[in-house]
Order: C-alpha cells, then sequence, then structure tokens
C-alpha cells in the first residue's frame, strides 16, 4: 500500500499543493464531473462527497445539484477540508470532519439520495464504507465511485494501443537506484481492488452492481510532473527528503517531453440500493 492510502494528507503543505493542483490541472475536477454526472442528481435532495478533500468533487456536485440539495462533504483531514471552506462558497455546502467509515454517524435520519467519492475509495476500509453507504442511501440511491487503474488492475484499451514510454515514475526508479543506491521496486503484486472484489464487497454489504467501465484520462508529463511534486504523492518513498524527491523528480522530467502524452485508466463503478428508481 503507499504511503498516501494511509497517511499524509493532514499537512498544510500537501493540502495547498493539492488544491493549486486541481485548480492549475483538469485531472479531480475532470474525474468528479464524470462521476458526478453518473450519479443522477437532477432530483437528489441529500448528496454526500465522499472523502471530498479540498472539494474538487464538492464542486462537480454543486454544478449538477437542484438548488434546494444539501451536500456533505466528509473528509478525515482538517488541512484539506481549511482550504475547502476557505475557497467554495455555497450554502448548500457543509463540511464534516470525520473518516469515510463513520458516514452514518453524519448524515440525516431520513437518509442520503447519492454518494460519490472520487479518488480514493481504496484508501478507505472498503467493506466499512461500503456498509455505512448501504446504511444511508435510499432505495433508488447511488454510489458512484473510481478506483485508479494500478489498484484496480485494469488498462484502457487506448493505453494498451499507445507504443510503450517510460513514464515519469519509472524514470525516478531508475534515478533512485542509480544515483542514491535504492533498492529496485518490488514487481507490482496483485491489485488491491479489482472488480470482483468491488462486486463481492457490494454484495456483501447488500448493495447492486449497476455500472462497470474502464475510463482513459489523457495527461501530459507536465500534469504528471506537478502530481508528483505534490508531498504526499511525491516518489522514492521511504528515507527520501522532499528536496531529494523534487531533485530526482526535475532529472526525471528532463528525459520526458512536457507536451507527450500519457494515458490514466480508471475503474468506474455506480451500485446501487435496489428499491424505488431514484
Ligand atoms: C486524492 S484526495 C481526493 C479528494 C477529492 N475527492 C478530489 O477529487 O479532489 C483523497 C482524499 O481522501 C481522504 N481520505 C482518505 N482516507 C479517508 C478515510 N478513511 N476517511 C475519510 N477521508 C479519507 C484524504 O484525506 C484526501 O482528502
Amino acid at each position: 500500500m503507499t504511503q498516501d492510502a494511509l497517511t499524509g494528507w493532514d499537512d498544510e503543505t500537501t493540502a495547498e499543493a493539492y488544491a493549486a493542483f486541481t485548480r492549475a490541472f483538469p485531472m479531480y475536477s475532470a474525474s468528479s464531473r464524470d462521476l458526478a454526472a453518473r450519479a443522477r442528481l437532477t432530483d437528489s435532495h441529500v448528496i454526500v462527497d465522499l472523502c471530498g478533500g479540498t472539494g474538487a468533487t464538492a464542486e462537480a456536485i454543486l454544478a449538477l445539484a437542484p438548488p434546494d440539495a444539501r451536500v456533505i462533504s466528509l473528509d478525515n483531514a482538517p488541512a484539506m477540508q481549511r482550504i475547502g471552506r476557505r475557497t467554495l462558497d455555497d450554502p448548500r455546502l457543509s463540511w464534516v470532519t470525520a473518516r469515510a467509515e463513520e458516514l452514518a454517524e453524519h448524515t440525516p435520519a431520513g437518509g442520503v439520495d447519492a454518494v460519490v467519492c472520487n479518488s480514493a475509495i481504496w484508501k478507505t476500509n472498503v467493506p466499512s464504507v461500503f456498509a455505512a453507504v448501504r446504511r444511508v442511501l435510499r432505495p433508488g440511491g447511488r454510489f458512484v465511485f473510481n478506483v485508479g487503474g494500478g489498484f484496480a488492475g485494469v488498462t484502457h484499451p487506448a493505453a494498451q494501443a499507445r507504443p510503450a514510454s517510460a513514464s515519469l515514475g519509472s524514470l525516478i526508479e531508475q534515478i533512485a537506484v542509480r544515483d542514491y543506491g535504492a533498492p529496485p521496486a518490488p514487481p507490482s503484486g496483485v491489485p488491491q481492488l479489482p472488480l470482483t472484489a468491488v462486486a463481492s464487497y457490494l454484495a456483501a454489504a447488500g448493495l447492486t452492481l449497476a455500472e462497470a467501465d474502464v475510463t482513459a484520462q489523457h495527461t501530459t508529463m507536465a500534469e504528471r510532473r506537478a502530481w508528483l511534486s505534490i508531498p504526499v504523492f511525491a516518489r522514492p518513498e521511504g528515507g527520501f527528503s522532499y528536496e531529494q524527491q523534487m531533485s530526482i523528480l526535475q532529472e526525471a522530467y528532463a528525459q520526458t517531453r512536457p507536451d507527450h502524452v500519457t494515458i490514466t485508466s480508471w475503474l468506474v463503478v455506480v451500485a446501487q440500493l435496489d428499491g424505488l428508481q431514484a
């Protein structure tokens, strides 16, 4: 499990860098808009932005939610939410600092119409979170989330069709091994959250799998570099200072073309609580 899966979010420097990244580059706003659209929010009254961070996903939800809807952005990192509270001004939005696993303790008694979770579900205790979502969702309500391609073990056909070129991550690893004596990274193991696991956790929680898509996100090397400069995502992990990580990143980046486009794959899942249609 990578470092960012567990720690590192409740940190001012990471929070500021993450928020700046979401404003400068499309990665999180685009994936948030995709998930919000799949949640079919037109008639929703209460919507949860689960693991909402600095509010990129809340913003996408608010753009599609009815004028009288209520949006609850829940995240367990106060530093991330401080930026959201400061920058997002919408009377429909409220912020709850709590773990996703404790969702049911922070939602109205009447339940919620939709839960949207962008770029975070694999960082949580997935069976507990699915059970919590099942407890709060109204019949017909939708639970929409995505899983990073590496964690889900999926690759979009467009990425497979491309000629292989070194990723910034692999260049960083090569430099760390060659110049810093770092041990080579172990071969990537079994995916942490493949669709089969998602499906069985959903079934165990009493939720129905309605849709599962593999999507492709086009990203320039410049965007990858900016992403890898966010402290929580900086590489290599273990024993490297941030300054060393940034110096390795700069050297790796110099070996690429800034406008070279890479494809990032995502597994996108829509689950539903059977009952009346939302
Ligand atoms: C990559 S950010 C995504 C934020 C937002 N959804 C977006 O698209 O910009 C991941 C967020 O998940 C939050 N997070 C991770 N594990 C969590 C948990 N168990 N409960 C609540 N929040 C969690 C982190 O604090 C962080 O803000």
